[in-house]
């Protein structure tokens, strides 16, 4: 018996060059594609042949689950499109259990995070020997987290990443504990054609980003890595 089956894939940042070679083969060949519309490229959506296209902003997850639950158990190929890859500030997890317990197993495709795209804008490398050897990625409280820890994880000198931040930028420079002279970034739309890259350092990032007008979809940057040169050793392994 075949077991029916939902694909979780990972679309990539935005450019949808950027989408694996095995998440595109699902794309392509999926019967039901139900994505999230605001930050997958329609690019992506329109490449795919499925003949029932949802986009999931709006609806809830019960909605969803009961799509996919009854096409998959008709037989046909379901995929569910994330940004980026799935295992960040996504909500695989849920949706696993919800299809579990109506008899649907699931598989997860990865994709390239918008961590990833932003790196790349910056040319820099997260981990640099000298300047940390350590990334955290976190996002400020907000409507949907009450507490977060970014003044004591900002004790530690490690690269930090925020997602979900951009509209409280001002907020988390303030509680950020590391010297006020940090290097700091904003990428905006990594690897979308309207890719913006806003730097500075910790106390005067909010405002040039607010000059700049990006106020959403924006990766913060903080450490040493945003401006490497002249602080970096060099690698053993190239020595
Ligand atoms: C719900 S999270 C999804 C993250 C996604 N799973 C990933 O791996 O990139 C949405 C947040 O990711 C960030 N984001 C997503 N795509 C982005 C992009 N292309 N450039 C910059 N930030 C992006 C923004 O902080 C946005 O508010």
């Amino acid at each position: 018996m075949v077991i029916p089956a939902v694909w979780f894939v990972g679309a990539g940042p935005g450019d949808p060059d950027l989408i694996t070679l095995k998440g595109n083969e699902l794309l392509v060949n999926a019967d039901l594609l139900i994505y999230a519309g605001s930050l997958v490229n329609p690019a992506l959506v329109e490449r795919s042949r499925a003949e029932v296209k949802l986009d999931s902003w709006g609806m809830k997850i019960e909605e969803m689950v009961s799509a996919m639950v009854a096409a998959a158990k008709a037989g046909k190929s379901v995929v569910r499109l994330h940004s980026g890859d799935p295992s960040l500030y996504g909500s695989i997890v849920e949706q696993i259990a919800e299809l579990k317990q109506q008899g649907v197993e699931v598989k997860v495709v990865p994709g390239v995070s918008s961590l990833f795209a932003a790196s790349a804008a910056l040319k820099t490398q997260y981990t640099l020997k000298g300047v940390s050897e350590t990334l955290i990625v976190t996002r400020p409280a907000g409507e949907t987290l009450e507490e977060d820890d970014i003044s004591r994880l900002s004790e530690t000198g490690a690269s930090m990443v925020f997602f979900l931040g951009t509209d409280k930028l001002s907020e988390i420079m303030e509680k950020l504990r590391c010297p006020k002279d940090t290097p700091a970034a904003v990428v905006y739309h990594a690897s979308w054609p309207d890719q913006k890259v806003v730097t500075g350092k910790v106390d005067d990032i909010a405002q040039k980003t607010e000059e700049a007008g990006i106020h959403k979809t924006a990766l913060i940057i903080i450490g040493g890595i945003v401006d490497p040169m002249g602080r970096y050793q060099r690698s053993v392994l190239y020595s």
